[in-house]
């Protein structure tokens, strides 16, 4: 009777060791493991034993059922697996967790700005970075003798040429977009350009050397400084959803006449004076004036029959009033404890 038990096993670990597939398992279960299987008939046999007998046989057939049971347990979980893997996915399970990216500040108020522009029937138009000397200060009445460069440093490539105005900048402000957008559209116009720029700039808490604009240029019959500060005095209502203190003092640019800079009451100290504001309580945040009549030339208007104005705003410091960050640094500073809290 051992032996007969003994060659079951072996014949029975034999087979399990073949079976490729639950459909063969399933048969093998029958044929071994059911109460009709061979195991079964052997237990039957038990009952004409001898007590003795019964008592050692039947301790050897329950060691190899269990041994038994347990290499069928993980054939049948492998081939399970297999075949889960294969066919089945179990959409209840828990996935991995995975880190989630979120977006960045100044992409999330530039969003909002050009939805707000958008709104007010402004076109959204984008530029290009590596801009040429003639768009970023020619056209823009800043002829290269002209001691208003020194306002914006930039980076230069040098395409080696003689004549300067083959020479290629990173552009410093958005404003060149003005002149290609008048030369393609036309007037009446009305655009925002938002966009990245680029000056050698001595980086503090509210200067950096690569900042982000937006460049707005309104051309039509009759446009005054009055349609000028009612745009702006709409985006920032926008933006802020609170009245914020702005303060508009006359400034100088070449490419505007009259010009004007406007500043914000500083929101992180409430005005009282901090490094963001250099301790002035206002920080510098758009400069904007009426289209030069050379500009509007460069850009195949008649200055005779239209005007316009046009502002630049600095989103980078928008941002920094919106929520209150104190220094510009850190929006590119690849800093998650910063990121992540937008
Ligand atoms: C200009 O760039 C003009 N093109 C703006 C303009 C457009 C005037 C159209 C008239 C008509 P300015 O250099 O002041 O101007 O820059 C405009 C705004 O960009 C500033 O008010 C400020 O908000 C932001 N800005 C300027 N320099 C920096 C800097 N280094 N880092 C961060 N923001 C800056």
């Amino acid at each position: 009777m051992k032996n007969k038990i003994e060659r079951i096993k072996e014949d029975v670990l034999d087979a399990l060791k073949k079976i490729k597939n639950l459909e063969a398992l399933d048969v093998f279960e029958f044929k071994y493991m059911s109460r009709k299987g061979e195991f079964a008939a052997v237990m039957k046999n038990i009952a004409s034993l001898s007590s003795n007998e019964k008592r050692e046989i039947g301790m050897t057939l329950n060691n190899t059922k269990r041994e038994l049971l347990k290499s069928f347990e993980f054939i049948k979980k492998t081939l399970s697996l297999e075949n889960t893997d294969s066919k089945f996915v179990d959409m209840t399970l828990l996935g991995e967790d995975r880190n989630k990216g979120s977006m960045h500040p100044i992409t999330i108020i530039q969003n909002e700005l050009e939805s707000l522009f958008a709104s007010m029937g402004f076109m959204v138009l984008d530029g290009p970075e590596l801009e040429s000397d003639f768009y970023n200060f020619e056209a823009l009445n800043i002829p290269e003798y002209h001691p208003a460069r020194d306002m914006q440093d930039t980076f230069y490539v040098n395409r080696g040429g003689e004549d300067s105005k083959t020479n290629l900048v990173m552009r410093t402000h958005t404003s060149p977009m003005q002149i290609r957008a008048m030369q393609k559209y036309g007037a009446p116009l009305r655009c925002v350009i938002p966009g990245r720029v680029f000056r050698n700039e001595a980086v503090d808490a509210n200067h950096d050397s690569n900042f982000y604009q937006i460049e707005g240029l309104m051309i039509d019959k009759d446009i005054s400084l009055a349609n000028l500060l009612s745009v702006l005095k709409t985006m920032l209502s926008g933006i802020f959803k609170t009245d914020v203190k702005v303060r508009v003092r006359p400034g100088y640019f070449p490419f505007v006449e009259p010009g004007l800079e406007v500043d914000i009451s500083c929101t992180v100290c409430s005005g009282n004076g901090c490094p963001s504001c250099k301790h002035s309580g206002w920080l510098e945040m758009i400069g904007a004036g009426m289209v030069h009549p050379n500009v509007l030339k460069h850009g195949g208007i008649d200055p005779e029959k239209y005007s316009g104005f046009a502002f630049g705003l600095g989103i980078d410091r928008l941002v920094m009033m919106r929520y209150e960050i104190d220094d510009i640094r850190l929006f590119h500073s690849g800093d998650l404890r910063f990121l992540k809290q937008f």
